[in-house]
């Protein structure tokens, strides 16, 4: 078994990624987010009890597990305080939370930004993209500027004077009025005072929940060498990643595997890397989709998988498996194995599509195009299968489950070549079938 596992998404998000961590959490004394943010919605039904997380690592459930929120994760303190609040106050909160002290911070200029500009690619409006353009701009305030208060001051001051007149101007490039414009700087969100005043009050909470901030790879280093097991979850999904996924319409954090070396300052060495894919796919905000459903059947899918964003509430986009994306993950991650989510979901379908490849204008394409404009055009290639009708909930062993259910995995592996070791069968931390 390898020291160290790393659970990514392999499709457009929404895997069902949280509900795979929990899983194996018991097996690990870490768990860590290395990317994304308060985009993230994770899922997690414990008891019969549902509970949404966007920040918080998905270990926070379990008892005395470390969670880390690594360097390269971007932190909106407000949301991250009341997640805690909220967790804390059902009795859940049982983790011991670390967060690296070169984290962006996610401020409220950022929100104001994504609600201008996020609106063509269909953002979580979440301040996602701002936080990391203002990162890579080397504008961001870090952790470590949060510490400091004269510090975080100044720096706040600074922002705030760039972005009264940066969101005017956006503001007119998006063709937005005047009257919006007014409302802005009547704003007090835009007042320095205020927005230290509500980070130090955040920081103080988080302080009082005994949330530690370390310096990420030194203290991954000091864990690797003590012989502490790590469990990384990704966020998003690699069709989402910044650099391999179906750009423009991507987030602005690299989801795939690779994301953690630079996410947390710390080279795993002897890693597993582990894709979830759902057994059929769905996506959030705008952008092509080959196996997209509009139809009823669509609709079907949406209603009995309740596709609806976890962060967002937007009802998700439906389609078939394609697999296309899938060997499209394999490489750009380098996945080992695959756990298969949602397969209960396919239950009632009398006969359930798998895309295989794509074709264009007659012609076979067999990979994941980089060129928005041909994924736009390319037309899947299906080959049907025949579903099972029947209900695989209770099904805990492989070999029960129906011989269509099992012919579905089987294709799936064959066709990809990587193992599907963990099936999910039902929402519940202990509806699954390890093979
Ligand atoms: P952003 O991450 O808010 O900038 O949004 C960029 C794109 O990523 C949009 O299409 C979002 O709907 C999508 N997105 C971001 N986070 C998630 C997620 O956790 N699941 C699914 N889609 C997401």
């Amino acid at each position: 078994m390898s020291a160290h596992l790393v659970v990514v998404g392999t499709q457009w998000g929404d895997e069902g990624k949280g509900k795979v961590v929990d899983h194996f959490t018991p097996e690990y004394d870490l768990v860590g987010r290395y990317q994304g943010g308060t985009n993230a919605g994770h899922t997690i039904v414990v008891q019969g009890e549902e509970y949404k997380m966007h920040l918080l690592p998905a270990g926070m459930l379990h008892k005395g597990m470390t969670c880390l929120i690594g360097d390269r994760v971007i932190v909106d303190p407000l949301i991250l305080v009341e997640e805690m609040e909220a967790l804390d106050e059902a009795g859940v909160l049982v983790g011991e939370l670390k967060i690296g002290n070169r984290v962006n911070l996610i401020m409220p200029w950022h929100k104001l930004r994504d609600g201008i500009a996020g609106g063509k690619i269909g953002t979580t409006k979440r301040g996602i993209g701002p936080t990391y353009t203002d990162l890579t701009n080397r504008r961001g305030i870090r952790v470590h500027d949060w510490l400091d208060e004269k510090r975080f001051l100044e720096r706040v001051e600074e922002e705030v004077a760039w972005n009264e007149e940066l969101i005017p101007a956006l503001m007119r490039l998006h063709d937005m009025d005047d009257s919006a414009l007014e409302e802005m700087y009547e704003s007090e969100v835009l007042e320095p005072d205020a927005v230290v005043a509500d980070y130090l009050d955040a920081l103080e909470t988080l302080q009082k929940f005994g949330v530690e901030f370390i310096d990420c790879p030194w203290f991954l280093d000091k864990q690797s060498r003590a012989g502490k097991r790590m469990l990384f979850e990704g966020a998003q999904g690699m069709l989402l990643d910044i650099v391999y996924g179906s750009y423009p319409y991507v987030t602005s954090s690299h989801p795939i595997a690779s994301g953690l070396q630079v996410g947390t300052g710390f080279r795993a060495r002897d890693l597993k890397v582990l894709g979830v894919v759902k057994a059929y796919t769905t996506r959030v905000g705008h952008g092509p989709f080959p196996t997209e459903l509009t139809s009823e059947t669509g609709e079907k899918l949406r209603e009995i998988g309740k596709e609806y964003g976890a962060t967002t509430g937007r009802p998700r986009r439906c389609g078939w498996l394609d697999l296309a994306i899938l060997k499209h993950a394999v490489r750009v991650n380098g996945l080992d194995a695959l756990a298969l989510t949602k397969l209960d979901i396919l239950s009632e379908f009398e006969t359930i599509p798998v895309g295989v490849s794509y074709e264009l204008s007659g012609k076979a394409i067999s990979e994941f195009p980089a060129s928005l404009q041909v994924l736009e055009k390319v037309e899947p290639v299906y080959e049907e299968f025949a579903g099972w009708q029947e209900d695989i909930t209770g099904v805990r062993e492989y070999a029960k489950l129906p011989k269509a259910a099992r012919e579905y995995v089987e294709f799936v592996e064959e066709q990809i070549g990587v193992p599907v070791e963990l099936i999910g069968v039902g929402p519940g931390r202990e509806e699954v079938i390890e093979r």
